[in-house]
């Protein structure tokens, strides 16, 4: 394990930084990472115009075919074996993707060369996109870390369940801890209200802040919708066929966010008066 660690230390020395990665991360499994990853996709491609490429890097328990309703018989297992990653990039919803393959045959799927493979792979590709999102699975290894530390940008996902905050802060800390990365941005799933979402973000920001000494950055939030639970079972994406849901609006936000634009610039679309009335609405 330790050797592990020390052969992704060393691998990532070499490597700068790849700009438009984006890894998506979270301390506890099951917080929304999956689905953020694929209606940010989305989002991206389809209203701001961006080339997006998605990768599937929960490797052995992948699950974004099963959101963008794919045929996972292409997959990323094909790059592992020796086939060329061009060769494997489907296309889907406006975006291509690299789907991954669920179990695990043998140690070498998983291994620290299977990854260092892959960002290499990505890396070679990346001038074809504006961005490349990288859907981890949960928790604190190796292998995610080498993800993070090939990414400019990192996304931490956790909902306000103290267990996910928790373990939120444990991946940043230990992450912070071993390997000196700080560049988290973290999103707020699951919740009730912007109040709610704030309070979760401000938890953990503190806690970063006071026993770290770094400082976390607050990209946005999502509601709790029973809208998406709904598009899961339809084979659809909430963004696509839910777009005036709050969770659409405030995946919106967040890509604008990201693409560095204000939101105010927005202000004359009919989608973000909407979002501004009721979030005006809900703060009173
Ligand atoms: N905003 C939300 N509102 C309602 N349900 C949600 C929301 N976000 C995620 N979920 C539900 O939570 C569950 C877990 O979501 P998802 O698979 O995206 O999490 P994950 O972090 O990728 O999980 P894993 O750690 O296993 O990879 C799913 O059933 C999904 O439908
Ligand atoms: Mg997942």
């Amino acid at each position: 394990m330790l050797d592990q660690a020390q052969g992704l230390r060393e691998l990532a020395k070499e490597r700068r930084k790849n700009s438009k990665f984006i890894t998506v991360a979270s301390g506890k499994g099951g917080v929304g990472k999956t689905n953020f990853s694929v209606n940010f996709a989305y989002t991206m491609a389809r209203h701001f115009n961006k080339r997006i490429l998605l990768i599937d890097a929960d490797i052995g328990m992948a699950n974004v075919h099963i959101l963008l309703n794919s045929d996972p018989s292409k997959n990323i297992k094909a790059l592992f074996q020796g086939e060329s990653i061009e060769n494997i990039i489907v296309k889907s919803h406006g975006f291509d993707a690299i789907l991954g393959f669920s179990g695990v045959d043998s140690i070498e799927e998983m291994d620290e060369t299977s990854v260092a493979l892959l960002i290499n792979s990505l890396e070679r590709v990346s001038s074809e996109y504006d961005y490349v999102i990288i859907d981890t699975g949960a928790g604190i290894d190796e292998k995610i870390a080498a993800f993070l530390r090939a990414s400019t940008r990192s996304y931490v996902i956790t909902t306000p369940e103290p267990t996910a905050l928790m373990d939120a802060y444990a991946l940043i800390k230990s992450i912070y801890n071993i390997y000196g990365y700080n560049n988290f941005k973290i999103v707020v799933n699951m919740v009730k209200n912007k109040e709610e979402a704030e309070t979760t973000f401000n938890k953990l920001r503190l806690s970063a802040r006071k026993f770290l000494d770094i400082d976390l950055e607050f990209l946005g939030y999502l509601p709790l919708t029973q809208n998406l639970k709904r598009s899961v079972k339809q084979k659809e994406l909430i963004t696509k066929i839910s777009p005036t849901d709050p969770f659409s609006m405030q995946m919106r936000r967040i890509c604008a966010v990201e693409c560095g634009i204000e939101t105010k610039e927005h202000s004359g679309r009919f989608w973000e008066r909407v979002f501004d009335f009721l979030g005006n609405k809900r703060g009173k």
